[in-house]
């Protein structure tokens, strides 16, 4: 498995040969400007809720790939009415077996309405199976007990959490759902993008240090092997 970085949540996985991209939010943010975005080749793209800053360059970028969209049904509907049509609607606890592994549409403490006010389902994280490796991308989340289920229910080897608090959990709680779902190797996401969410990189690493975690805050546009 491979990581890029795309900014915000916004990553590119590369396993079993397909390119899989989670939550397109890079147009518009000015950390992400050094994505050539009109490059980016997708198989699929993951969305894991309907927020502005997890969907803005969906249509663009289902349009320009031709990516089968993985999401929630009401956010499938949505698409479906704007002329994308290649989607994959799932929902909580749902499992599907793709060409390049399985996903499963695990919960995520989180709201979720489209940018235009449309109700977007609930929000949710995946889980990924693949190439032998286990991934969790939990979105946008609170730390919630949920996570223990994950933790028995899977061998997770890199987990992907959001870390800069006000709309999702801080890194301390991130810090907590890492041992909830008995990973210690942690990849940030949701941080920096906003005022609201800037974090303090050496406090950050410092934190995660202390607790005997691998925290990897990655950089815009960054490829990491898992
Ligand atoms: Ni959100
Ligand atoms: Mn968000």
């Amino acid at each position: 498995m491979q990581l890029t970085y795309y900014g915000h949540s916004s990553f590119l996985l590369q396993t079993g040969g397909k390119n899989i991209v989670f939550d397109p939010f890079i147009k518009n943010n000015e950390l992400a400007s050094e994505i050539d975005f009109n490059s980016i080749k997708a198989d699929f793209i993951l969305v894991s809720h309907g927020h502005f800053d997890h969907t803005e360059d969906l249509i663009e970028l289902a349009n320009q790939t031709g990516a089968t969209v993985v999401c929630s049904w009401e956010i499938h509907a949505w698409l479906n009415k704007h002329g994308i049509t290649k989607t994959h609607p799932m929902n909580l606890g749902g499992r599907w077996v793709f060409d390049f592994g399985t996903v499963h549409m695990v919960y995520a403490a989180h709201s979720s309405s489209l940018p235009d006010g449309t109700y977007g389902g609930t929000a949710a994280g995946f889980v990924i199976e693949s190439d032998k490796k286990v991934l969790y991308y939990s979105g946008d989340t609170a730390l919630t007990k949920d996570m223990e289920i994950l933790g028995s229910r899977f061998n997770i080897n890199h987990a992907v959490l959001p870390i800069g608090d006000n709309f999702t959990m801080g890194y301390q709680d991130a810090c907590v759902a890492s041992d909830w779902i008995k990973c210690n190797n942690i990849i940030a996401m949701h941080f920096d993008t906003f005022g609201f969410i800037k974090i303090n990189h050496r406090e950050v690493d410092e934190y995660f240090k202390q607790h005997n975690k691998n925290l990897s805050i990655p950089a815009i546009g960054k490829t990491i092997t898992l």
